[in-house]
């Protein structure tokens, strides 16, 4: 048998391995609410605009009430027949109001019908991920206020390079989290455009108001180019690419995660309820849910990586190829979510084993630096030349094997005769983050500042 929605100018029905390349269903039923809300609001303007009457308005208004209520309570039977949630819906109506059903789609096509549905998706995903990103910031930012004294090795090339604070490294991922929620907003302001009414592609003889349905559905304006408005799937790339970004920092944040919990470095606790064990090794707790949200990654780049290929070529304007964008943002979003909500939980939940770290920070003469800026200022030697000195003492104290702070007046002397023991002064890890004063520094003051400034901000957000 045809398609009753298209097979006029059919005389066979498909064939079996077309159903299954060509159904969306077994996806796409995910946007039933957003296509009930859709239709509604097209037929109230339909009857607004005289083009239906306000009985049969009413009437299908209601079917897809009923239809809502249907799928919310599993009852409703999804067609693979019927290829994708549209048809699914529209069948359903007709099933239950009859012919009047098929006054729905008028002045509407599928392809404003699917871009709006996938839109509204879209934006509610991006307007969930924003409140989890400030739920992160949060988590963030009191682990830095309570650990804003506390010191830790800062690394470059994984090598001890200089002091800084654990919380300070924490409020590092602070700046980049806020980006990622300041983008998320700009790509749900940017997107937030109604392409129903595009109809097909050239818009409709219909004197339809897409101003009103662009309002009832909570889009800024209707899209101003039909052809734009059934064939650009900017909103969801911007979406994806947004997400890969931050899936990044998550993975960057993961990665360190599972580097400080491990044995040999042991800067941090990580709580029982993001760990497992082994079945084998009794001892081992493992940072599973760090390793997981670093994986999650790879699907998010992937998703985003598909689709950009997918889109690439296609002429204007719609073709179905454009059906394959659903199933990459149904699994990236929300697995980025989940991945939020993880890496908020290890957050809250991680102790910095402050000792360990405040002893690592002291190896690997990562006050040299220090060193050589006090020659600067007390000795008054250009700043090369103090890291030339600097260079020897340190040379010094690996001949010697003891740390900087260790290294004895008389070894110092023989590498710089005029420095005096004032230097010592400078050698604690405590000494050096307290000096980093300067705007964006390691200083604990600095960080209990920057700690509070977001707090307050992030209650105003
Ligand atoms: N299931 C389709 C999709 O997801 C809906 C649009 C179909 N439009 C069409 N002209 N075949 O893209």
């Amino acid at each position: 048998m045809s398609n009753r929605m298209w097979g006029g100018r059919f005389a066979e029905g498909p064939d079996a391995i077309m159903e299954e390349i060509n159904a969306s269903i077994d996806f796409d039923q995910k946007l039933y609410k957003q296509d009930i809300a859709g239709s509604q609001a097209h037929v109230r303007m339909l009857a607004e605009q005289g083009i239906v009457s306000s009985d049969d308005a009413e009437k299908i208004v209601s079917g897809l009430n009923t239809i809502l209520s249907e799928i919310e309570a599993g009852t409703f039977k999804f067609s693979r027949a019927l290829e994708d949630i549209h048809m699914n819906i529209e069948a359903r109506l007709a099933e239950l109001i009859g012919p009047t059903a098929g006054r729905l789609h008028t002045a509407r096509s599928r392809n404003d019908q699917v871009a709006t549905d996938f839109r509204l998706w879209v934006r509610d995903t991006l307007d969930n991920l924003e409140d989890q990103l400030t739920e992160l910031l949060q988590a963030l930012c009191e682990k830095a206020e309570t650990h804003a004294g506390d010191v830790m090795p800062g690394f470059t090339h994984l090598q001890s390079a200089q002091p800084v604070t654990f919380g300070h490294h924490m409020m590092a991922y602070v700046e980049m989290f806020a980006r990622d929620r300041s983008r998320v907003q700009d790509a749900r302001a940017r997107m937030n455009e109604s392409p129903l009414g595009c109809a097909a592609l050239a818009g409709t003889s219909f004197p339809i108001d897409r101003e009103m349905t662009a309002k009832a559905l909570g889009f800024d304006r209707p899209t101003a180019n039909s052809l734009d408005g059934v064939s650009d799937r900017d909103f969801v790339l911007e979406a994806l690419s947004d997400a890969s970004i931050c899936a990044m920092h998550l993975s960057r944040l993961a990665e360190e995660i599972v580097i400080w919990c491990s044995a040999q470095f042991n800067f941090i606790k990580l709580s029982d309820k993001f760990s497992t064990g082994s079945s084998i090794m009794p001892q081992k707790k493992n940072p599973d849910a760090a390793e997981l949200v670093r994986a999650k990654t790879g699907r998010i780049y992937g998703a985003l990586n598909a689709l950009l290929v997918m889109m690439k070529g296609l002429p204007l304007t719609y073709s179905k190829d454009m059906q394959e964008d659903k199933e990459q943002a149904f699994d990236a979003l929300p697995n980025l979510s989940l991945a939020l909500a993880a890496m908020t939980g290890m957050v809250r939940d991680m102790e910095p084993n402050t000792k360990v770290m405040k002893k690592a920070a002291g190896s690997g003469y990562s006050t040299a630096t220090d060193l050589a800026d006090w020659c600067v200022r007390v000795l008054g030697m250009p700043f090369r030349d103090a890291h030339h000195v600097t260079g020897a003492l340190v040379a010094k104290a690996v001949e010697k094997n003891v740390e900087l702070h260790k290294l004895s007046l008389e070894d110092m002397q023989s590498v710089e005769p005029n420095i005096t023991d004032d230097v010592y002064s400078v050698l604690s890890v405590d000494k050096s983050v307290r000096s980093r004063v300067s705007y964006g520094g390691t200083s604990p003051a600095n960080v209990r500042k920057q700690a509070r400034r977001w707090l307050k901000q992030l209650e105003r957000d």
